[in-house]
């Protein structure tokens, strides 16, 4: 099947990584095959990971990017079911490197089709930027996953990025879907978060995922151990929230 989704938002900090690691981890646990992508240079999920924490060199998405390597060289398998292509700093190269290739928004999506066969789904984690970086992960996926932090000025940011989906849409990727909006860090005590919600819901209800990740600390504390929160504290109510989203997930797809 090999369905690519993207994990996208240009606002920073909202849950991007997080939901990549945890939701890739939770559906792989659930028997499907998943490969999930770096193509952030930050490469918080790699680190996410627990790869790269001692600085060892290792192959990622530039050298597939800047065709140095094949798919077999970079990719990783971390747990049964879940393999990942890492990154490094150097991807920030790849846009300067490939600027006047032809067709060079397509990049990604013509190595991606080399392997896609082989995966159930392909999650790729965006940086927080329209970067070309974005673009292309964009024209490369079936559909957008987009992670909502519940905070001011979230409806806004939303509806900009929501616009420039439709463009990227119109103009490269006719069959570019809405996957769903993700509620993050959620505080239930915190009026504000509650009014985000509601927001969220009355403008995008159809599309709003039904599991919302609540505000979590291990969540975070996972990440800074490189292990996935689902693992690392598996009863703390963030993992229980990721396990659920991946249940909803799956059942969406049938
Ligand atoms: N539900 C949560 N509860 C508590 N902390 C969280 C939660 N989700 C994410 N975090 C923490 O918030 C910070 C930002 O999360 P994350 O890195 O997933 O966001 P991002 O959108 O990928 O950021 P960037 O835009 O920089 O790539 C991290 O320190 C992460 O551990
Ligand atoms: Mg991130």
């Amino acid at each position: 099947m090999g369905k690519i989704i993207a994990i996208a938002s240009q606002k920073g900090g909202v849950g991007k990584t997080t939901t990549a690691i945890n939701l890739s981890t939770s559906i792989a646990v659930k028997g499907k095959k998943v490969l999930v992508i770096d193509s952030d240079p930050q490469a918080s999920l790699t680190f996410g990971f627990g790869i790269r924490r001692n600085g060892e060199k290792i192959k990622g998405l530039y050298e597939l990017y800047a065709g140095k390597a094949e798919f077999v060289e970079v990719s990783l398998k971390i747990f049964e079911n879940l393999y990942i292509i890492p990154s490094k700093v150097d991807l920030f190269m790849a846009e300067l490197e490939i600027f006047d290739t032809e067709e060079r928004e397509r990049r990604l999506k013509c190595i991606i089709d080399s392997f896609k066969v082989d995966f159930d789904y392909i999650f790729i984690d965006c940086p927080p930027s329209f970067s070309f970086l974005t673009l292309c992960a964009l024209v490369a996926s079936d559909s957008v996953l987009i992670p909502v932090q519940c905070e001011q000025f979230a409806v806004e940011a939303l509806r900009v990025f929501i616009k420039l989906l439709w463009r990227i849409k119109a103009n490269f990727n006719e069959s570019l879907e809405l996957e769903g909006i993700l509620l993050t860090m959620f505080s239930k005590h915190l009026t504000l978060s509650r009014v985000i919600l509601e927001d969220v819901k009355k403008v995008f209800r159809s599309k709003t995922f039904e599991t919302i990740i609540p505000r979590n600390v291990a969540l975070a504390e996972a990440t800074q151990k490189g292990l996935p929160a689902v693992f690392y504290a598996p009863d703390a109510i963030g993992s229980l929230a990721y396990r659920q989203l991946a249940s909803e997930f799956i059942a969406k797809q049938c």
